[in-house]
């Protein structure tokens, strides 16, 4: 089945200088990059894309790790993978969430860690399934940043102030 899934290199990665290794592994899969970009992650976007996890005793932690403030870097890069099968290739080569129980050629299993405090800083995040990466897709990209309309899209006109170059 044809699929798209949404794939972050965090903070850490960017920072540990990983980005190129973990997009050539990641190339491995022949899926195609529908869409990509660097992103000044904010908390309500980190707080948006964790909503599930807002009940864990780790969830303050772990918005404070996408926004990069255990990095001292607020970068994320953001990017979308489309072909067939792309969710569960790109899980695959990313390993299991937690990089301790990752297989040690996979990217969390070869660049993870869990802290001292039992964050798993876990380098990349891939959607869990369609439902997920669509809604994960439409909350880090908008239409006109892809280079398919993979999901439906309308037309509006608003009036908002915006920032363009001088
Ligand atoms: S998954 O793999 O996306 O289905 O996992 P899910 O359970 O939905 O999401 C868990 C995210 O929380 C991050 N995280 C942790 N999970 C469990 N235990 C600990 N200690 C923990 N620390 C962080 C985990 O990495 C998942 O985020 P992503 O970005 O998907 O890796």
């Amino acid at each position: 089945m044809i699929e798209q899934t949404l794939v972050l290199i965090k903070p850490d990665g960017l920072k540990k200088s990983l980005t190129g290794n973990i997009l050539t592994r990641l190339s491995e899969t022949k899926l195609e990059i529908a869409g990509a970009k660097i992103v000044a992650v904010t908390r309500e976007l980190a707080e948006q894309h964790y909503r599930h996890m807002k009940d864990k005793p780790f969830f303050n932690e772990l918005i404070d790790y996408l926004t990069g403030q255990l990095h001292d870097r607020r970068k994320v890069m953001a990017l979308v993978y489309h072909g067939e099968n792309a969710i569960s290739l790109v899980r695959t080569i990313c390993g299991a969430t937690n990089p301790e129980q990752a297989e040690p050629t996979s990217i969390r299993g070869a660049y993870g860690r869990i802290t001292t405090s039992g964050l798993f800083e876990n380098i990349i995040h891939a959607s869990s399934n369609s439902q997920e990466a669509e809604r994960e897709i439409k909350l880090w990209f908008k239409p006109s940043e892809l280079v398919y309309r993979i999901y439906p899209a309308k037309k509006i006109t608003e009036k908002t102030e915006k920032l363009i170059w001088k």
